[in-house]
């Protein structure tokens, strides 16, 4: 792309100012910038102004999960059935890692993230662990993947060889690069990282199944015979990975997926709750509950929609390949986005500035033909770190940890 051609296309969006210092840089600096300019979407910005994309809900209704006494009832045989799909090579995990955590402030990859108190104890070491505890009970390890992006890939590839993978076959270990996607101020303006490089931001974790496709990853599924795919976040410390009894259970319910739940701690709690859209299944965010809903029961009395999602599903993989190409929502999130500014210097704010583009995996659940919901005990496997003090932080997940004692 030549300089004219970058011109008229950031006109077009209102973006010329990304070229403010074009006239400073070396050739090779201006040779990058243009390069950039050309790999980026910047339609992408119109969501600034149109958040909700003329989206509208479809008729809410409620979707039953399977709690707890029907789960510790039939635990064996679905732990059974788990084990044996995960013995014949057709379980994988996917850890979900290349976000920013921007709340929790460290500049490293959350993964690397120490939560130990007398001794290092990183998230990631947790997550293996937690893994380590399944595929020993298998008797095989289970193929891990795991989605980076371009900012944090190299630091979590090196961190896990530093730390010899925490004792996980790193030949059963694969990588993969998220997509990115201009991060601007609130009024869509696209902030430079530096003179030379627009600020850009990773497109949120419901990409992930399309960026495993883009990365040539589904001729390994398919060579290796996987077909169910456990996704995560990295940052529940609790997080149990391809917990057998689930994916048991998903399996024999017949169902595209499965979804890990936690009941409400109470009616308004401020969790995305599970139901059916128009007869399929679907996550209501709490900001979108209306008051019909919230007080809604079902037929034992109980808040018809008790259950939150934790971000740990089970996908069938041939679900999967079958709504890849579907076009989800882009979200406008608020978020702390390093740049520099007129000037060229540099900020790094301390509350949200401006706005990243996002596709979740909530969204992702409405393309599913069925899902199982399965409950689970919260202070057993649900510890998320997003801030380092207060609600889901370092401080809860250390108290939780020591609960179930783990060793800090
Ligand atoms: P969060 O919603 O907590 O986002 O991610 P985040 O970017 O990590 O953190 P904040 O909001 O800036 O503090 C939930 C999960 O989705 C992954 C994260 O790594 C985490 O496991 N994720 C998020 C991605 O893999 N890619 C993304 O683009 C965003």
């Amino acid at each position: 792309m030549t300089y004219e051609q970058a011109r008229t296309e950031l006109e077009q969006y209102g973006q010329e100012h990304l070229l403010r210092f074009y006239g400073e840089l070396s050739e090779a600096q201006q040779e990058a910038l243009l390069a950039q300019i050309d790999a980026t979407d910047f339609s992408i910005l119109r969501y600034v102004k149109d958040p909700h994309q003329g989206l509208s809900f479809g008729k809410i209704t409620p979707l039953g999960a399977m709690e707890l006494p029907e789960i510790e009832a039939r635990r064996e045989e679905f732990t059974q059935a788990g084990l044996e799909a995960i013995r014949a090579g057709k379980v994988a995990a996917v850890l979900l890692a290349g976000g920013m955590g921007t709340r929790l402030g460290s500049s490293d990859p959350k993964c690397m993230y120490d939560i130990g108190i007398t001794h290092p104890v990183y998230i990631m070491q947790r997550l293996i662990e937690n893994l380590t505890e399944v595929t020993d009970l298998a008797g095989v390890p289970v193929p891990l993947f795991i989605m980076t992006s371009e900012k944090n890939n190299d630091k979590t590839v090196q961190f896990m060889k530093e730390h010899e993978c925490f004792g996980y076959p790193a030949d059963r270990i694969r990588y993969f690069i998220q997509e990115m996607a201009p991060a601007a101020d609130p009024d869509g303006r696209v902030y430079l990282e530096a003179r030379d490089r627009i600020c850009t931001s990773p497109n949120g974790n419901g990409g992930w199944f399309q960026s495993m496709k883009k990365a040539g990853l589904l001729d390994v599924l398919h060579a290796e015979g996987i077909e169910w795919l456990n996704i995560f976040a990295v940052d529940n410390v609790l997080q149990r990975i391809c917990d057998p009894c689930f994916v048991g259970a998903t399996i024999q319910s017949g169902c595209a997926a499965g979804a890990k739940v936690v009941r409400k701690a109470f009616r308004e709690e401020k969790v995305g709750a599970i139901c059916l859209e128009d007869g399929r299944p679907s996550v209501v965010e709490y900001y979108d509950m209306t008051p019909e809903l919230l007080a809604a029961n079902n037929e034992k009395g109980e808040p018809a929609y008790n259950f939150g999602v934790i971000m740990n599903y089970l996908f069938r993989e041939s679900e999967l390949e079958r709504i890849v190409d579907e076009i989800l929502p882009v979200h406008v999130v608020e978020k702390k986005i390093d740049h520099i500014d007129q000037n060229g210097d540099p900020v790094h704010p301390e509350a949200p500035c401006g706005v990243k583009f996002e596709q979740l995996v909530v969204d992702m659940v409405r393309e599913l033909s069925t899902c199982l919901p399965f409950e689970v005990v919260r202070e057993k496997e649900f510890a998320p770190i997003k801030n380092p003090t207060g609600v889901d932080s370092v401080e809860s997940a250390r108290a939780l940890c020591l609960k179930n004692g783990i060793v800090l």
